[in-house]
């Protein structure tokens, strides 16, 4: 298979152009080109979304996208965010704060083994910037909370606490409104 020159946006980073088989999975490119294991290799089918990414969208939006049945070219040019990106660090690049929903993740025990929670973060982190825009009314907020995250697979079964911390995160936040 022939290589092409890849280059993107990284957590913040402009990243190559580096040449990169055409048909590389994005998971592959991020393990063994970038070092960036945290995006997480479960079903490697698309179906349990260990392995999402944030793609940032020109229109201010962002969305999740499986790195494991999506070639590393379809993000030529885009602006990702891996689970690496979201903490803040000081210059030795030590974590100094962790993101809101790691945060309360942390806090509030949401996870076991932990190998799902990169993927949860990042759908949950999505929500959050969701309602950053456009906050719903409590009525609504199961049902957006289904929406996100009910398509990651936790083999601890640890869903009861991922969906009460995001639910308590997006409360403290201000996104739910009285309704
Ligand atoms: S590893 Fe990508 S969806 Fe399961
Ligand atoms: S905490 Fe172990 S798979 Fe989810």
């Amino acid at each position: 298979m022939a290589n092409r020159p890849l280059q993107m946006t990284l957590n913040g980073q402009t990243v190559g152009p580096v040449e990169v088989p055409e048909d590389l999975p994005m998971i592959d490119y991020l393990h063994e080109y970038r070092n960036l294991t945290g995006s997480r290799l479960g079903c490697g089918q698309g179906i349990c979304h260990a392995c999402v990414v944030i793609v940032d969208n020109p229109d201010g939006t962002s969305e999740e996208v499986r790195t494991c049945i999506t070639g590393a070219h379809y993000f030529e040019g885009k602006k990702i965010r891996t689970i690496e990106g979201h903490a803040s660090r000081d210059e030795a690049g030590k974590v100094t704060e962790l993101n809101p929903i790691q945060q309360r993740f942390v806090d509030e025990f949401a996870f076991q083994c932990s190998y799902c929670a990169p993927g949860f973060v990042n759908a949950a982190t999505v929500l959050l910037e969701k309602l950053q825009r456009q906050p719903i009314k409590k009525s609504q907020l199961e049902a957006v909370i289904e929406d996100s995250l009910g398509h990651h697979i936790c083999r601890c079964t640890g869903y009861v606490r991922y969906y009460s911390a995001t639910r308590n995160v997006l409360t403290d936040l201000g996104l739910v409104k009285e309704g």
